[in-house]
């Protein structure tokens, strides 16, 4: 099947011009002035509007079993939520229990996926650190095209790696040509706060925030920085929500470290007055980890956006519904961590970053899909409208609005926690691999329509990233990690 979009600008992360897009298949075929449209061509009209490559959200709990439940948005609801609201590809975590064989994960979740009405992929998380963990890392690189693996500092007694562990599988990420991606919160001591806490008959979710304050995310993003070094991997730095954080991260990048920080939606947005709020479940609905700070923090989110300390937005989609949250009715310990935001995104950020003036147009799409499509080895496959890239492709229309509501929104939870929000910029077309999926509020994308996204390995020199004796870094790669 050819599309022909016919009379948009065309925006790129490096420049923008007036041109059409031809695509044949799932792929664009030209990009030109005044292309002649083919017999038999669909053309679709983007006059006034961008045309921009779809958004890629790198952070998404689809189906996730997670505190004593599992998310509500499946691969289905969840990517049909993404293209409506321009993402026309996710990176979902596969998340082995600890024990559990990541290649028994990785079944679970291909099967879970089947689903997917947009393009997807996977990052492996390592909950545990064995042999077997060691020799499954090198096949699901090499044979599972997955190049990313993520360690959670936090949530002690469940998922949380230690230092040893941190380090061990870092050296191996670093041995293949994998990155690895870090939730940094200190999780000994989150549980030592939370223990104090309710000692002190603090149970109400306003406790959830105090327990993780800036400091605990500080410290561990420094940490992790310091024992990527140690092994010469590069790191990428998943929901970095605070300034001490932040600076952690552009320091790290100025002394010539290989360092990412993703910065979600919810946190340049959303502030810490809302676990004050005397509604539980408004509150609960709020809990997630790191938990929404105070504007300073935004303001420096917003500047590393800017600035290009800060690489990328996601959501970390996550989304429960009030009934799952109310599991942690008498306790903060248990409410479900996790919001929505999946649909969200690209309005959001278009109307406080582009609409605003704090970001560029361009700027726009490198933190919406191209920086991360770079980050994550698919560069220009995805992340740009580029002759041969696949057509995973948005026109935008930068006046349209859309109010933001659960009661019309995709996802299937009961709430929004944006409920309210006016958004100026719209997708009104998402195009995924050539085939329209969304166009003037008909979604025609289906369950099944998406497909697996292999990443390939970086190359030795991308990741013999240490500046801590440069010396060190080879040894670490030859080593390929420590065995067990
Ligand atoms: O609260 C959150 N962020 N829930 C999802 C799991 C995680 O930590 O990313
Ligand atoms: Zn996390
Ligand atoms: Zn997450």
């Amino acid at each position: 099947m050819s599309l022909l979009i016919r009379g948009g600008t065309v925006v790129n992360h490096d420049h923008s011009r007036r041109a059409d897009v031809l695509i044949e298949g799932d792929t664009i075929a030209r990009i030109g002035t005044a292309i002649d449209a083919p017999a038999g061509v669909e053309v679709i009209d983007a006059g006034g509007c961008y045309v921009m490559p779809g958004g890629i959200d790198p952070h998404t709990h689809l189906e996730m079993p997670f505190m004593g439940t599992v998310t509500a948005d499946d691969f289905e609801s969840g990517t049909k939520a993404a293209l409506t609201g321009g993402t026309t590809m996710v990176v979902d975590f596969c998340l082995p229990d600890p024990g559990q064989s990541m290649l028994a994960a990785y079944q679970d979740w291909r099967r879970k996926s089947e689903r997917a009405a947009s393009d997807y992929g996977f990052h492996m998380a390592v909950t545990s650190w064995s042999k077997q963990v060691f020799d499954e890392m090198e096949i699901v690189v090499k044979t599972y095209g997955i190049n990313t693996f993520k360690h959670f500092m936090a949530y002690k007694g469940a998922l949380m790696v230690n230092d040893d562990e941190l380090y061990n599988s870092f050296a191996r990420c670093a041995h293949l040509g994998a990155m690895p991606l870090v939730h940094a919160e200190n999780g000994d001591v989150v549980a030592r706060m939370q223990e104090a806490l309710i000692a002190r008959g603090v149970c109400g979710p306003e406790g959830h925030a105090y327990s993780r304050p800036p400091e605990v995310e500080a410290e561990a993003t420094n940490r992790a920085i310091m024992i990527a070094d140690m092994t010469g991997a590069p790191l990428y730095v998943v929901h970095t929500s605070c300034r001490e954080a932040h600076e952690a991260i552009a320091r790290a990048r100025a002394s010539g470290k290989r360092v990412y920080g993703e910065p979600l939606i919810q946190h340049l947005l959303l502030d810490a007055g809302e676990y004050e709020s005397r509604d539980w479940d408004h509150a609960a609905r709020r809990v997630m980890s790191p938990p929404f700070r105070d504007k300073a923090h935004q303001n420096s989110l917003w500047a590393g956006l800017q600035s290009g300390s800060l690489q990328v937005v996601a959501t970390d989609h996550c989304a429960f519904t009030t009934e799952q949250k109310r599991i942690g009715l008498e306790d903060f310990r248990k409410i479900p961590n996790g919001t929505g935001g999946l649909e969200d995104r690209m309005p959001l950020l278009w109307t406080a970053g582009v609409a605003t003036g704090r970001l560029t147009k361009e700027e726009f799409v490198a933190v919406t899909s191209a920086n991360i499509a770079r980050i994550l080895n698919i560069y220009p496959r995805k992340g740009a409208v580029a002759i041969g890239a696949d057509a995973d492709l948005i026109v935008w229309d930068p006046s349209g609005h859309k109010a933001i509501s659960a009661k019309r929104q995709h996802s299937r939870i009961d709430y929004n926690v944006f409920e309210g929000f006016t958004c100026t910029g719209v997708p009104v077309v998402t195009l995924s691999r050539g085939r329209i999926a969304w166009k003037d509020g008909d979604l025609r994308a289906d369950k099944g329509d998406g497909q697996y996204i292999e990443r390939p390995p970086f190359s030795p020199i991308h990741v013999a990233n240490s500046t801590w004796k440069q010396q060190t870094a080879p040894i670490a790669v030859q080593r390929g990690g420590i065995t067990p």
